[in-house]
């Protein structure tokens, strides 16, 4: 199967520039790697219709942008002398439904629209929940859906342990 390598070889200036490589290459080029948590115990989750995260609101755009952590998205790994340069999985897919959300409030087109709803297709289709969710007439009734996750906390851990140690080894 081929997959592009942008998803693997994420190129990330600052925050509002996501942007992928654009050649194309196969998966076996570049080995999976995840960022080490402590901890991985599920962890229970209601979901119900927030009123937070609102669409247009100076405070539902902070709330998005507080959804990463202190350094920003990315992940600074050694790799003996070098330093490669990562974003988590889970950061790149809450950017990019705020990359969505400024998108669809400003009526501007961000060049990164595309890119962004089919890397949340795929991360959708790649989670693949099987949980059953209650419908009526026809629709999922999304209010108050008791459900068991992955504890999104221990990314959150490992990415401030890893901004920290960063800014350690470059003195900052
Ligand atoms: C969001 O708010 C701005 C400023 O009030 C407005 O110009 C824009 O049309 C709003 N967008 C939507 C989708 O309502």
């Amino acid at each position: 199967m081929k997959l592009a390598c942008g998803l693997f070889a994420l190129v990330m200036v600052p925050l509002l520039a996501f942007q992928t490589a654009g050649a194309s290459c196969s998966a076996s080029d570049r080995k999976v790697r995840y960022l080490e948590t402590e901890g991985n115990r599920p962890v229970r989750m209601v979901l119900d219709t927030s009123t937070r995260y609102e669409l247009n609101t100076t405070v539902g755009a902070e709330e998005w942008a507080h959804l990463m952590p202190s350094g920003g998205h990315l992940i600074h790994l050694q790799d003996g002398d070098t330093t490669q340069t990562y974003t988590s999985a889970l950061f790149h897919q809450l950017r990019c439904l705020d990359i969505l959300r400024e998108d669809y409030v400003s009526r501007r087109e961000s060049p990164l629209r595309k890119h962004c709803l089919n890397y949340i297709r795929q991360s959708v289709l790649c989670i693949a929940d099987n949980h059953l969710e209650y419908s009526k007439a026809g629709l999922a009734v999304t209010h108050y859906i008791e459900t068991v996750c992955n504890d999104w906390t221990t990314v959150y851990a490992a990415a401030e342990k890893n901004y920290a140690e960063w800014q350690a080894r470059n003195n900052m």
